[in-house]
């Protein structure tokens, strides 16, 4: 069965919804069973894992039955161990720290981010991303370039002198970041620059009412008539939540260690749409609060909006 892709501004299809390697449990088991029913994969230098992705893909694949050319694949240039705070990668070592993530990878990546603002050495981002898209334009990298972590100020910097605009930018996304991000995706829609969502479910596991907040009764609501025009298969709050991100033309990034949830992960890409009134109303009543699990990037010099963390 194909499962939703999204099509990003070079053409480039991505699966709707992508492992992640860098959070949970999942972090230390990188790929697991969930390879075999979903087919991106969401890595990066900092996450320390690239090898072992690497051989994960190699068996998970040979389960799967399909080749790792199957599998699409993300990495992204880190500071050390993704910390915010460690020094970035100065600009002659970029392509040498690039080279070592394709040897890590044993193959290509279909898309390389950069993690986030902080990897450029302050001042020197258009710098930096030139050295991305000279390592492409002379065969090194096959990837298409994207960010990760970006603010109003990182587009504004490097989109009016770049070759290849970013594909994406993977951010924390959901409901209650949107009042926060709604600079960032005007930019972003203007330059046809795709959402990546990470923490798509922060909503549910980690707004500290513990109820989901505000959206948490339109969630259940959602996911119960999913099940009941769905043969009374089970669905969840935080599966809702990946629809809401597929619905809104973002691409998810989850995972999972527990093989209940990596079904449920796997049974979510063959979901039916959300109604637009529910994807409106998920909206309407998220953007009403702001919370954000991750703040260490997102944050800097990009003041959160003064709203309530509940209603
Ligand atoms: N670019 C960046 O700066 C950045 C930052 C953060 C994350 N990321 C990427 O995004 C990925 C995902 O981030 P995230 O972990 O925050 O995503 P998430 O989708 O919000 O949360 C994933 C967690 O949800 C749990 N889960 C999965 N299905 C569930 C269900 N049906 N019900 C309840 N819980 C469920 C899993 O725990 P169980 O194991 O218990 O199932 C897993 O630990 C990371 O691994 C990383 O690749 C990138």
């Amino acid at each position: 069965m194909s499962l939703p892709t999204i099509t990003l501004s070079d053409g480039l299809k991505v699966p709707a919804l992508a492992w992640g390697n860098g959070s949970g449990n999942a972090r230390k088991t990188p790929v697991e069973s969930g390879i075999t029913a979903i087919k991106a994969v969401d890595t990066a230098q900092g996450y320390n894992n690239e090898e072992e992705t690497a051989q994960s893909l190699k068996e998970g694949v040979q389960l799967a039955g399909i080749s790792t050319g199957d599998i699409f694949l993300t990495t992204k240039v880190s500071t050390e161990n993704g910390d915010p705070n460690a020094a970035g990668i100065a600009l002659e070592d970029l392509r040498e720290s690039v080279k070592k993530s394709l040897a890590r990878l044993g193959r290509q990546p279909d898309l390389l981010l950069v993690h986030n603002p902080f990897v450029p050495p302050k001042g020197k981002l258009v710098e930096f991303w030139k050295i991305l898209e000279e390592l492409k334009d002379d065969g090194t990298i096959t990837a298409s370039l994207g960010v990760s972590n970006f603010r109003p100020q990182d587009f504004e910097e490097l989109l009016p002198q770049c070759k290849y605009k970013p594909v994406v930018n993977q951010i924390e996304y959901h409901p209650y970041v949107l009042a926060h991000l709604d600079p960032i995706l005007k930019i972003m829609s203007e330059h046809s620059i795709r959402v990546a969502s990470y923490g798509p479910m922060s909503p549910v596991l980690r707004h500290p009412s513990k109820k989901g907040g505000p959206i948490g009764p339109l969630l259940k609501k959602a996911a119960e008539r999913l099940s009941r025009e769905n043969g009374g298969v089970e669905v969840d709050a935080a599966m809702v939540c990946l629809l809401w991100c597929r619905a809104k033309g973002a691409i998810a990034v989850s995972a999972s260690a527990n093989p209940q949830n990596i079904e449920k992960l796997a049974r979510t890409q063959t979901l039916p749409d959300l109604t637009a009134d529910e994807v409106d109303e998920i909206e309407r009543t998220g953007r009403k609060v702001h919370f954000r699990a991750y703040d260490e990037h997102m944050c800097v010099d990009f003041p959160a909006p003064d709203l309530p963390q509940d209603l």
